[in-house]
């Protein structure tokens, strides 16, 4: 049950890695724009992380720090959504709504690594 979890963080840990690095590529040197990869990396990490926030394999579960990073997660997502869709009418990303999603996802693996 134990290996079984950590494949699970490990799939959360590509879901943040897919997320942030296709950010990181648009936010240097990029367009600022957002892209599908984006879109696949929350998913990934959203799926696991609820699969995580189960109660199972004996792991011993802080459901406020969840319940934050769940909050913040959902925030990515509308942020990701209506940064489509202006990309898609206007052809650019407001700066706020680009920047903040690189923010909010260094701030929900903070949470993640610093909250004890
Ligand atoms: C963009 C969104 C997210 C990012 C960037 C993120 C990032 C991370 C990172 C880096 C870790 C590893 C921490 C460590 O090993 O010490 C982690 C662990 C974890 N995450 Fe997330 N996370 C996100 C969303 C979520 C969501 C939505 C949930 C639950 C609803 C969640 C639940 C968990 C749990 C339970 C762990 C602990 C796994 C363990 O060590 O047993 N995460 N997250």
């Amino acid at each position: 049950m134990e290996i079984l979890r950590h494949i699970v963080v490990l799939i959360h840990l590509v879901g943040f890695a897919v997320l942030f690095g296709s950010w990181v590529v648009e936010a240097v040197g990029g367009k600022h724009r957002i892209t599908r990869l984006m879109h696949w990396g929350l998913a990934i990490a959203g799926i696991a992380g609820l699969i995580l926030a189960a109660p199972w394999g004996g792991a011993d579960l802080d459901y406020a720090k969840i319940g934050v990073k769940l909050v913040i997660l959902l925030i990515i997502g509308a942020l990701l959504g209506i940064g489509s869709g202006r990309q898609r009418k206007t052809g650019s990303v407001p700066p706020a709504i680009f920047w903040s999603i690189g923010v909010l996802t260094l701030a929900n693996a903070a949470i993640a690594v610093l909250w004890t």
